[in-house]
């Protein structure tokens, strides 16, 4: 089995309670409001603003520097969302909540000076933003209405015309990296650790799931 394979199989079960969460469940079924989508998105904002200053600080590393695709950036559509969605004060409003404060936590301890860590915490948002994340976006879209994806950008990947083949180089970079059987398992543990981050992201997120609700 190629280490692509190996690794999604060995993190299936935490993508199935990942995305098996209420809060998920919740937005599928389209009773999630813009107000509670906005707060997801919220906190995409402060993830992501380390995972890019990881990404940045890892650039020119000889193993990890090949994944920070500058074609996956999300933190300008992020903005752009943001502002849309709350309006030009956006930064003085929105706030992490205590699962995205420990996981950008996990992001400084590991990602900023581990590659194969950096590697780990790179694949399980992006290959997801790029994967399911895709059905986020447009179920969202359909529910409230949204034309040129307003407040949806960050679902939005302009400069990956073909996410397929994105994939797979992504996979086939992930299997030609020079990294020993050791290495591969600390990936996959962390990549379990990301997915744990995302799973609790979501419980935070539930917590305020009744004034999220539209009326039905
Ligand atoms: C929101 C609900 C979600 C749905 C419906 C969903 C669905 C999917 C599906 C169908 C795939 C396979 C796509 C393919 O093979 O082309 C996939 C892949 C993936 N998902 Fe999710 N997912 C969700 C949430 C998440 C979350 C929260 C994460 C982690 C943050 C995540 C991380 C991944 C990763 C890393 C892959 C790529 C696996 C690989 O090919 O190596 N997903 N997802």
């Amino acid at each position: 089995m190629t280490f692509s394979a190996t690794l999604r199989t060995e993190t299936m079960d935490d993508h199935q309670v990942a995305n098996g969460a209420e809060f998920v469940r919740v937005l599928f079924d389209q009773r999630l409001s813009l107000a509670g989508f906005a707060a997801l998105v919220a906190q995409h904002y402060f993830i992501y603003r380390v995972l890019e200053e990881a990404t940045d600080a890892m650039a020119d590393d000889p193993v990890a520097g090949p994944f920070a695709s500058p074609e996956l950036r999300r933190l300008p559509a992020l903005e752009q969302d943001l502002a849309h969605l709350y309006g030009p004060e956006w930064a003085s409003i929105i706030e992490p909540g205590p699962a995205t404060v420990a996981y950008t936590e996990r992001l400084r301890e590991v990602a900023f000076t581990w590659p194969g860590g950096f590697v780990a915490h790179h694949y399980t948002r992006y290959l997801g933003d790029i994967s399911g994340g895709q059905a986020v976006g447009a179920v969202t879209e359909r529910q409230h209405g949204i034309v040129d994806h307003a407040g949806t950008r960050f679902y939005v990947f302009d400069r990956i015309p073909d996410r397929k083949a994105f994939k797979a180089r992504y996979h086939e970079l992930l299997n030609t990296s020079p990294w020993d059987e050791a290495e591969r398992e600390r990936i996959i543990e962390e990549s379990r650790i990301a997915y744990r981050h995302n799973a609790a992201v979501f419980t935070d997120l539930e917590r305020h799931l009744p004034q999220y609700l539209v009326a039905s």
